[in-house]
């Protein structure tokens, strides 16, 4: 393994985060290395997105301590991606010229993504009239072309049909196995949040289970599915599973 892969992209030390009475992250302490996928699982309201977030710099940390290694470059979806009211291909090639690439270059590289999510037929449609499913692609697109080196995803599919979300799995699959703009040393991480645990086994390479803020269970993924868990954990599983 060379040095570059074995250097932690995140590292936290207990990080809280409080929402008035409300302890939506309690004392998370985790480091997550370049090139894991990891899955957060868990109960409604036990910090997923929070802690996507926090990862994200969308929310910040009421107590502990937060290092991220080097200039790394972010993008993150969400379960209902954001869409302007104009052309897929304009949607992703804004994201490109909002970070300084001249809007030609930008059009190009746009249909050049929308081409990797098989999109490019619809590339001059207005993104907001897309399915749902459709709209997921052009979000992943749009997170393509800026080439990430950490992509994070907050329930991408949980509101897809299970054709869609077949698809978009297959591209997160892909885009886990691709790198960054730095280079085949730099492997992308991706972190992730679902409640389908067929996913989550299907994607994963670490599972962190959390309750209440917590990090209960953060394992290997064979070991989440087949080794002994925490109770709470454990029940989890199960219930999620019927
Ligand atoms: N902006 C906010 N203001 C107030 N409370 C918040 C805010 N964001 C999250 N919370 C609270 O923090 C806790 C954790 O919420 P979070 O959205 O991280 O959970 P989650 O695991 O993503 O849940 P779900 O599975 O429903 O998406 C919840 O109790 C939630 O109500
Ligand atoms: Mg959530």
């Amino acid at each position: 393994m060379s040095a570059a892969l074995a250097l932690p992209w995140v590292d936290m030390r207990q990080v809280t985060v409080r929402y008035g009475r409300v302890q939506a992250l309690d004392q998370v302490t985790l480091r997550i290395t370049a090139g894991e996928r990891v899955a957060l699982v868990g109960a409604n309201g036990s910090g997923k997105s929070t802690l996507l977030r926090v990862l994200h710099g969308l929310a910040d940390a009421s107590g502990g301590g937060f290092q991220c290694h080097g200039d790394m470059r972010l993008a993150m979806l969400f379960q209902r991606p954001h869409m302007l009211r104009t052309s897929a291909q304009n949607n992703v090639a804004l994201a490109l010229w909002l970070r300084g690439a001249r809007w030609r270059d930008a059009r190009t590289a746009a249909l050049a993504a929308l081409q990797r999510v098989g999109l490019q037929d619809i590339a001059a449609q207005n993104a907001r009239t897309l399915s749902g499913g459709q709209q997921q692609r052009v979000a992943l697109a749009r997170a393509w072309a800026l080439k990430p080196d950490v992509l994070l995803l907050d329930e991408p599919t949980a509101s897809l049909d299970p054709h869609a979300k077949r698809e978009v799995e297959a591209l997160m699959a892909d885009f886990a196995a691709s790198h960054g703009a730095a280079g085949p040393a730099h492997p992308v991480t991706m972190v992730f949040s679902s409640h389908n645990l067929g996913q989550v086994k299907r994607l994963a390479s670490r599972v962190i289970y959390m309750e209440h803020g917590r990090v209960v269970a953060d394992l290997p993924v064979h070991d989440f599915f087949n080794g002994p868990l925490p109770e709470a954990a454990r029940l989890f599983v199960k219930g999620e599973l019927v």
